[in-house]
C-alpha cells in the first residue's frame, strides 16, 4: 500500500496554499526559465510514487499561478474551498465511474439530491434536468445541441437518424457580446457560425430588445436564441423578461449561458437582475466559477427532461437496462465514464448552507462596489461599467499619456 503519499501531498497542498497568501500571484519568469525547470525524461523503469510526485511538483512549481489566493483578480474563475477539496479528493479516492447507476449508485443518488437542491437555490422549474459537466463550455455546447434537436424536431426532422444533411436551416440569434463559448458551441455542433445572427448589444453588453425582436419576425424555421446572465466584462443581465417571451411566441428555443451570473438568483437581493430567466429552456452554470469547487464542475440544466433524455439514445452494451428510476448520470451529458462530479457539490452546499451561498454572492457584489468607490477616489481612473454584480471595469487614464489603449495594456502585465 503507497498511503504514505497521501499525506505527503497533503502537505504539499498546505504549504502551496499557505504560501499563496503571500507569493507574487502571476509568473514573471519566461516561458524558456519555466520548460527549464521541468524533468522531460521518460524513465525507462518507474520511479516510486514519492519519487514521481516529487518530480512533478519541482518540475511546476514555478509554473502555478496563485489563484487560489484573494488578491486574484485575473480573470471570472473561482478559488476552491477546504470542503471543496477535500471533497475533490474523496471523489478521486473512491473513483466511481458515474455512467450509469450500476456503476456507482453514490454518484447517481448524489447527483439526484444535488438537482434537487440546485434547481431549488436557482429558482428554476423544479422538473428541470441537471447534465453535469466540465464546465459553461460544454454546458452551453449540450444545451444548444438539445436545442438543436428540438427546434428540428418541430419541423419534423429526427436529427438522430437523418443528422444535419439536408436538415432544415436553423437560425441563431445571438447578442454581439455573448461569450466566445456560444460561437465554439456553434461550430461543434456543426451550424457553422456564418449562420448567427448577431444582434447588436448595449454599452453594458445587454442584447437590444427592439433589434432582437425585430431580429426574431425575420427568421423563418427552426429558431434558436442565445442570451446572457452576466457579462464576462460588466456583469450586465439581458432583458429576459422582455427577449423570452416575445421568442416563445415564434417557438424559438432559448438558451441562456449564466456561467456565473445565475447564482444571484440564490440571493434575495440580486436575484431581480435575473426576472424572467426562468421561462427559458435551457441554462448553463459553473460551479467552479462563483461556488469556489476545484475546476471540471458546470451543469447543464434544461427544462423538458425528456427531450434531455433524448440527447444520447444509445447505451453501450455492458451498462444493462434502464430503470426510470434509477438515475444513470451519462444520460445527460456527453461523457460516458465520467467523475461523480456531484459529490463536491453536495459537501460544498451542506457546508455553505443555503443562508451561505446567498453571502458569498452578496459579499462579492459589495465588495465589487467598494472596489469601484476606491478606484473612483484613484486619480486618472475611469471605471467603464455599471457595477451590478461582482465585474468592476476600469482604466487609467492620465493626462500625461497619449496612447490609452497601448498604456492600459501594458499594466496587464
Ligand atoms: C459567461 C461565460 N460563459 C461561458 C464561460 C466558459 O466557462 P468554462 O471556462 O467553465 O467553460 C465563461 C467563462 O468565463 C463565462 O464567463
Amino acid at each position: 500500500m503507497h498511503h504514505k503519499i497521501f499525506s505527503q501531498i497533503v502537505k504539499e497542498i498546505i504549504q502551496f496554499r499557505e504560501s499563496s497568501s503571500t507569493n507574487r500571484v502571476g509568473i514573471s519568469a519566461s516561458y524558456e526559465e519555466l520548460c527549464s525547470c521541468v524533468n522531460r525524461d521518460l524513465p525507462d523503469i518507474g520511479e516510486t510514487s514519492e519519487k514521481a510526485l516529487n518530480t512533478l511538483v519541482s518540475s511546476v512549481k514555478n509554473a502555478l499561478i496563485h489563484n487560489v489566493n484573494p488578491r486574484y483578480y485575473g480573470f471570472v474563475i473561482g478559488g476552491s474551498t477546504p470542503v471543496s477539496i477535500a471533497a475533490d479528493w474523496l471523489t478521486s479516492g473512491w473513483d466511481q465511474n458515474g455512467q450509469v447507476y450500476n456503476t456507482s449508485p453514490a454518484a447517481a443518488i448524489i447527483e439526484d439530491v444535488v438537482t434537487e437542491w440546485i434547481l431549488k437555490l436557482l429558482e428554476l422549474p423544479e422538473k428541470a434536468s441537471i447534465g453535469y459537466v466540465t464546465g459553461a463550455q460544454m454546458a452551453n455546447f449540450v444545451g444548444l445541441s438539445i436545442a438543436r434537436n428540438s427546434v428540428l424536431s418541430d419541423y419534423l426532422w429526427d436529427i438522430d437518424t437523418k443528422g444535419l444533411q439536408n436538415a432544415p436551416h436553423i437560425n441563431i440569434i445571438c447578442g454581439e457580446c455573448c461569450h466566445g463559448t456560444i460561437h465554439s458551441g456553434i461550430r461543434m455542433m456543426g451550424l457553422g457560425t456564418e449562420n448567427v445572427k448577431t444582434v447588436p448589444n448595449d454599452r453594458e453588453g445587454r442584447i437590444l430588445i427592439k433589434e432582437l425582436h425585430s431580429t426574431i419576425l425575420d427568421c423563418e424555421g427552426p429558431t434558436i436564441l442565445c442570451l446572457q446572465a452576466g457579462n464576462v466584462n460588466t456583469g450586465a443581465f439581458d432583458n429576459f423578461e422582455e427577449a423570452i417571451d416575445f421568442a416563445h411566441l415564434k417557438k424559438v428555443w432559448v438558451h441562456v449561458d449564466g456561467a456565473f451570473g445565475l447564482w444571484a438568483r440564490a440571493t434575495t437581493k440580486y436575484r431581480l437582475l435575473t426576472a424572467g430567466v426562468q421561462k427559458a429552456d435551457s441554462w448553463s452554470v459553473d460551479a467552479h466559477k462563483w461556488l469556489n469547487v476545484p475546476y471540471d464542475s458546470g451543469m447543464v440544466i434544461v427544462r423538458n427532461s425528456d427531450e434531455h433524455k433524448r440527447l444520447k439514445t444509445t447505451r453501450c452494451a455492458y451498462a444493462g437496462e434502464s430503470d426510470e428510476k434509477l438515475r444513470d448520470g451519462s444520460v445527460w451529458v456527453p461523457e460516458n465514464s465520467r467523475r461523480a462530479r456531484a459529490f463536491v457539490l453536495y459537501a460544498t452546499l451542506r457546508n455553505m448552507g443555503r443562508k451561505g451561498v446567498e453571502l458569498l454572492i452578496e459579499k462579492s457584489c459589495e465588495l465589487a462596489k467598494q472596489f469601484e468607490m476606491e478606484i473612483k477616489n484613484i486619480p486618472s481612473t475611469r471605471i467603464l461599467n455599471d457595477v451590478v454584480l461582482n465585474q468592476v471595469l476600469f482604466r487609467i487614464e492620465p493626462q500625461s499619456v497619449a496612447d490609452l489603449d497601448s498604456f492600459n495594456k501594458a499594466l496587464d502585465k
